[in-house]
């Protein structure tokens, strides 16, 4: 299975290319790669990752010349906390699509579900380091996005980190039940009920951080490429960790996005096509589950937002 249908009837290739802390001089040779060498159809982008421009480019290039259409490439982008009051839903994501010289997104994600006040910075903090909210619901901001729909800019509309009772809250009132809920997703973290929840009510989830995320982020927490099971199993099938953790999400029905600017790294990660995991497998990989985020923003923001 190569790709998963959302709640819209959209396809969605299962396997894209993450550009979080991608830098500015490298994002664009590894969307460029990945689109024209390496089979990639599927780019996940954020606002808040400060490299639209740079994948814009690219974008503009690829299209312009005919090497790839539009069409076939599934494009996200990620609205940013500080965008979420209803006058501002537009403007961001027209800013967006002027960044990443598109006229319409495949899936627009409310990045985070808590706001931040406009034009005070990314993640403005008090003088206790706690993250600096603004009175806006999580309501208004998708009443918002679902504008978005109706005017073209979007095709879809989704959330990331929402947790089972945001998502109970938002589907008491959505008109558009969000068509993905993007999330922390490996074997580490594997939040199998939150999974399962989402599936029961048509909404697709994409495993962000599916290899364990960026080492030079994870402040020494134990490194998941480097686990011993998954190091064996690949072993076992001639395969990558890499591999294995991308494999283990497919089987899943999850979405992966693994980030990558290391060539021979784009490609060997989107060769995951040709392998089964057994039934064995997975129940060891299973068992290695340890409740273990790489990305909390309890870290950044001291506010518990996973608890
Ligand atoms: N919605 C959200 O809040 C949220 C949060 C986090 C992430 N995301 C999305 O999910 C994407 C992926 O998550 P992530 O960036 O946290 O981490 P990740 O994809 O789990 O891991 C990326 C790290 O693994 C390395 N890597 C990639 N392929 C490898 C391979 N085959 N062998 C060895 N190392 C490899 C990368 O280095 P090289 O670049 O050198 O290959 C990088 O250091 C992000 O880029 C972003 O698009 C979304």
């Amino acid at each position: 299975m190569k790709s998963i249908i959302l709640n819209t009837d959209a396809k969605m290739p299962i396997l894209g290319l993450g550009t979080w802390n991608a830098p500015k001089d490298k994002v664009g040779l590894a969307v460029k790669q990945a689109l024209l060498d390496f089979g990639y159809s599927h780019i996940d982008c954020a606002h808040v990752y400060e490299n639209e421009k740079e994948v814009g480019q690219v974008f503009h290039e690829v299209f312009s010349t005919g090497q790839r259409t539009r069409e076939e490439i599934f494009v996200t982008s990620k609205l940013w906390n500080y965008d979420h009051a209803k006058e501002d839903v537009v403007n961001a994501c027209k800013q967006t699509l002027v960044d990443l010289q598109l006229n319409y997104l495949d899936l627009y994600l409310m990045h985070f579900g808590v706001a931040s006040p406009h034009g005070m910075g990314i993640e403005p903090l008090d003088a206790n380091g706690v993250l600096i909210t603004a009175k806006v619901s999580i309501r208004e901001t998708w009443e918002a996005m679902q504008k978005l729909v109706g005017m073209g800019l979007v095709k879809a509309i989704g959330v990331s980190n929402f947790t089972v009772p945001m998502l109970v809250d938002l589907l008491t009132y959505a008109e558009i039940i969000p068509a993905m809920n993007q999330i922390e997703l490996h074997p580490y973290n594997q939040q199998t009920k939150l999974v399962e929840f989402c599936k029961q009510q048509n909404i697709a989830v994409t495993a962000y951080s599916p290899l364990g995320s960026q080492a030079e982020m994870n402040n020494g927490k134990l490194a998941l490429l480097e686990d011993e099971k998954i190091n064996e199993i690949a072993a076992a099938h001639g395969k990558t960790p890499s591999q294995i953790l991308l494999r283990w999400g497919i089987q899943r029905e999850t979405v992966v996005i693994p980030k990558s600017t290391t060539l021979e790294h784009i490609k060997e990660n989107n060769e995951v096509f040709d392998f089964i995991l057994s039934d064995d497998e997975l129940l060891k990989i299973s068992s290695l589950e340890r409740g273990l985020r790489y990305v909390d923003p309890y870290e950044w923001w001291k506010i518990p937002y996973f608890g």
